[in-house]
């Protein structure tokens, strides 16, 4: 894919942080933008902005952290007339803390949101892009992605499914015209932390502006990149941890993460 213009983008988690700054930054007059979150209000504060320079957006407020829903938003916005050119599943969240600290429910809805949901409308949205024979998908996973991380044990191991399920689908799909590209954030200014609960405070040079993460991100999906780690800090570190041995490294990030 060499250009967003005239394409159909559908982009969850759109309300806020890296999703919204992805808005922004994909708005054109040539572009249909179909933006869902849980936050009905923000995304029509959003819409509207970006309507205002010409781009065509369509909200459909949804809560992807319970069972269906991926199905349900796929159905909705294939009644409303769209076909889905290109797919970018960033809504996530975690939670930081000793594992036994929050309950099932809120488990749940994390591997629902992160994790099931993101399966589901991947496998809703391909068909019609392998019928074009076009198409690309981004999925947001983390740089928790390359390792256990102690006190947001769930988290990460939600994201290291979608890196390994996104590489698994890049290497299937590209020879038919389709891109699955993972993006891994570090650290991110957003409303991650707060709704993480996260007390994580990591060296000034490892943060990155949401808008920095989202030109990263749109950039490698255009590539075609298999996997984009954001931040030239953040990807020595994620290589970092595929060479040192794995208990050194998840006692490392234990250090980093513990409450
Ligand atoms: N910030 C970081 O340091 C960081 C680092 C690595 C990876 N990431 C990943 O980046 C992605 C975007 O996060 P962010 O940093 O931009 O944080 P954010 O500002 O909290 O944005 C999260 C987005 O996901 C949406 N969302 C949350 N729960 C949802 C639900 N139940 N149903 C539907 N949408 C939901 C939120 O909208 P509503 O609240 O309106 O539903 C919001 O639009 C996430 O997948 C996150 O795991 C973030």
């Amino acid at each position: 894919m060499d250009t967003y213009k005239h394409k159909t983008i559908l982009l969850t988690g759109a309300s806020s942080g890296i999703g919204a700054a992805m808005a922004r930054q994909l708005a054109d007059p040539t572009v249909t933008l179909l933006l869902t979150a849980r936050s009905a209000d923000a995304l029509h504060t959003l819409a509207d902005a970006l309507r205002a320079h010409g781009t065509s957006v369509a909200v459909f407020p949804h809560d992807l952290s319970t069972p269906g829903a991926a199905a349900d938003l796929h159905e909705q916005v294939t009644a409303a007339g769209h076909t889905v050119d290109v797919l970018i599943n960033n809504a996530g969240f975690g939670k930081q803390g000793r594992f036994e600290e929050y309950d099932a429910a809120t488990y749940a809805q994390m591997l629902t949101l992160n994790v099931t949901n993101l399966v589901s409308l991947t496998h809703h949205c391909l068909p019609a892009m392998l019928e074009r024979g076009a198409g690309g998908i981004l999925n947001v996973a983390s740089t928790a992605a390359f390792q256990a991380v102690p006190f947001f044990a769930v988290y990460s191991a939600s994201k290291s499914f979608v890196l390994h399920f996104s590489e698994a689908l890049h290497s299937e799909y590209a020879d038919r015209g389709v891109t699955v590209t993972c993006l891994c954030p570090g650290n991110t200014e957003s409303n991650f932390h707060e709704r993480a609960e996260s007390n994580h405070e990591p060296p000034a040079f490892l943060v990155e502006s949401a808008e920095q993460v989202a030109q990263v991100g749109l950039r490698a999906l255009l590539d075609g990149a298999m996997t984009k780690v954001s931040g030239g800090g953040n990807a020595v570190m994620a290589a970092a941890s595929r060479l040192l041995p794995r208990a050194a490294v998840v006692a490392a990030t234990r250090q980093m993460f513990a409450p």
